[in-house]
């Protein structure tokens, strides 16, 4: 994408303006939920690319590909920043969107590695996430930056996305898989779990149950809506009120299958999602 492409608006949008959040699905969602209970005074424009996911498997030329698309189609909103939703996107995309564009951005893997840096209490660190941000090694670069003397052990759970978008969050199938994945963890005696991947969450009570009470598990959305929040108020883009009634607060799209995503989504997120619109994103 050129510098021209993305920097559409000579005047940068301001505080009345949504924040665009996106992922590869629905994992994005367990972020929005987040950014919800934290700064809700915000407005939300989501996009979940369900008819492309899951990214985790692709390669970096794609991964990067697909983002640009998406942040093309966020910023006809006028967004004012760009939440990057997605693991995935963050260890492969994120320095090529940063490169160009003029709004913040942020990614979910800087601030999860923060947290499991703070949680940590013996220096080992567990990674669970999909193929392309185990080998990415991007959780072992940031959490080294912050502590050298920290080892990581990254685990691909390939298996974990298609059971969660399948609904499979609290099922013997996805308890047997995690057992397979999650055992050599238990091995090396890590204390903290990041769950690298913003699927992951919704099978928490899973892994939680196969990890044991013993590992702290980082769910990184907390602290990424946290550095949201200070990340918009450096800029000073935090909404002080809430949007007038009626004015569309959360807005959702999709690249696929609208009915199964509303369903999901009002699962995950309690505000209740009346209506999610397809969009055709490779047009963008
Ligand atoms: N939600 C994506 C992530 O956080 C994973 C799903 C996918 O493979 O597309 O990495």
């Amino acid at each position: 994408m050129t510098e021209t492409e993305l920097k559409q608006n000579n005047e940068l949008p301001g505080k009345d303006a949504p924040i665009g959040v996106f992922d590869s699905g629905v994992g994005g969602l367990t972020v929005v939920r987040e950014i919800m209970r934290q700064i809700p005074n915000e407005k939300i424009v989501y996009f979940g690319d369900t008819a492309r996911v899951p990214y985790g498997n692709k390669s970096q030329e794609t991964v990067i590909r697909f983002s640009e698309q998406i942040v093309r189609f966020l910023r006809t909103f006028q967004v004012k920043t760009i939440v990057v939703a997605c693991n995935t996107v963050s260890a492969y995309a994120m320095e090529a969107l940063e490169r160009d564009i003029d709004i913040p951005i942020i990614g979910v893997v800087k601030p999860g590695a923060r947290e499991a840096v703070l949680a940590t209490r013996n220096g080992r660190i567990g990674v669970i996430a999909t193929e392309a941000t185990i080998g990415s090694q991007i959780y072992t670069k940031y959490i080294n930056e912050l502590n050298p003397q920290i080892s990581i052990y990254g685990k691909a759970c390939p298996l974990f996305v298609p059971l969660v978008e399948e609904g499979l969050w609290e099922d013997p199938v996805t308890d047997e898989i995690a057992r397979r994945y999650l055992t050599e963890l238990i091995d090396i005696d890590i204390d903290t779990l990041i769950l690298g991947c913003t699927h992951y969450p919704l099978i928490r009570s899973t892994v939680r149950k196969v990890i044991g009470e013993g590992v702290t598990l980082v769910n990184p959305a907390y602290e990424t809506a946290r550095q949201l929040r200070e990340l918009l108020l450096a800029h000073d883009l935090l909404r002080g009120e809430p949007p007038r009634l009626g004015s569309n607060q959360y807005q959702f799209y999709i690249s696929d299958k609208a009915d199964k995503f509303v369903r999901f989504a009002n699962s995950i997120i309690k505000y209740g999602i009346l209506s999610a619109k397809t969009v055709n994103i490779e047009a963008y």
